[in-house]
């Protein structure tokens, strides 16, 4: 699919790669719905896309843990936008930390971020895609739910579950002419690094391998205009995610010790 005069729905377009895939889907001539919580960041992006497109572009602010501002959101594109062409779920958030030390509302707002409010929203605009037997939806998982660290298990667990369901919504969708695409990054700089680690010990660790959010983003256009079912990037990570299924005992003691873990 060709983004020209597409309308694509993209969550957590605030900052990091969300914003990144707003300039990047503008420059293609889309239409553009651009969600997140902070209003004046989001009227940022907004105009920018808006400047770099010359088409309208929608900006909605939600907090997509709200399943009432969920509905609100479904009323706004049915109301201003009609159909969604592209659904990309990027909103997400990490905690690095020890699965025992995490708090649990830290892991119950982990979970309804990346994983139930993804579904949530896949569910109410994947059925109106359904209706007109088009559409594409990425999903933004991360490397980190294939190759497993120590501190990053709960985001792992979330972002292996949003690979999970990709899979089998890839299935249940290719008959209704749904495209699914999933998107696994290894470390990007945004600000993620600095809310997952305050102390900014992980940023530090891992600035000289991070991608470059606009480079992930205009591969990403590219993997949903040659209708791909997975972007794995960088390519030696997703060689390691292949080698750790191969040699499970031998890859757990490796990613946990001093040489790999950058945590
Ligand atoms: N950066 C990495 O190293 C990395 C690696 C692999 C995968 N990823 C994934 O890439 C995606 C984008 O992250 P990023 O790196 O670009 O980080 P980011 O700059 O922190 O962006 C996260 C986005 O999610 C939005 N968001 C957070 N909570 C929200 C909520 N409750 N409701 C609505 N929007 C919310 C944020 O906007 P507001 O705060 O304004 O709401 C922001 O726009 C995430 O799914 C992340 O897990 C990141």
């Amino acid at each position: 699919m060709k983004l020209a005069n597409k309308t694509v729905l993209i969550t957590g377009a605030s900052s990091g790669l969300g914003a990144a895939l707003a300039y990047a889907a503008a420059r293609q001539g889309a239409q553009l719905v651009l969600c997140a919580r902070r209003g004046e960041r989001l009227r940022q992006v907004a105009a920018q896309a808006r400047a770099l497109s010359g088409r309208r572009v929608l900006a909605v602010r939600i907090d997509l843990t709200q399943p009432a501002q969920l509905d609100r959101l479904m009323t706004v594109l049915k109301q201003k936008v009609g159909t969604v062409d592209v659904l990309i779920n990027n909103a997400g958030v990490g905690y690095f930390e020890k699965a025992l030390d995490l708090p649990l509302a830290k892991v119950q707002h982990l979970f309804q971020l990346d994983v139930l409010s993804l579904m949530q929203l896949t569910q109410k605009v994947g059925l109106t895609m359904a209706a007109l037997r088009r559409g594409v939806i990425v999903n933004i998982a991360s490397q980190a739910g294939k190759l497993v660290t120590p501190k990053a298990t709960v985001y792992a667990a979330a972002k292996a579950a949003v690979i999970a369901y990709s899979t089998g919504l890839r299935m249940e969708l290719r008959p209704l002419n749904i495209q699914v695409l999933t998107v696994n990054p290894g470390p990007i700089k945004t600000e993620f690094a600095h809310i997952a680690d305050p102390s900014d010990q992980y940023a530090q660790a891992v600035a000289g391998i991070a991608l470059d959010a606009d480079q992930l983003a205009a591969r990403i256009i590219r993997a949903i205009e040659t209708q791909r079912r997975e972007l794995n990037v960088p390519w030696p990570m997703e060689i390691a995610a292949r080698l750790r299924t191969l040699f499970p005992a031998i890859a757990d003691r490796l990613i946990a010790s001093p040489l790999f873990d950058r945590k």
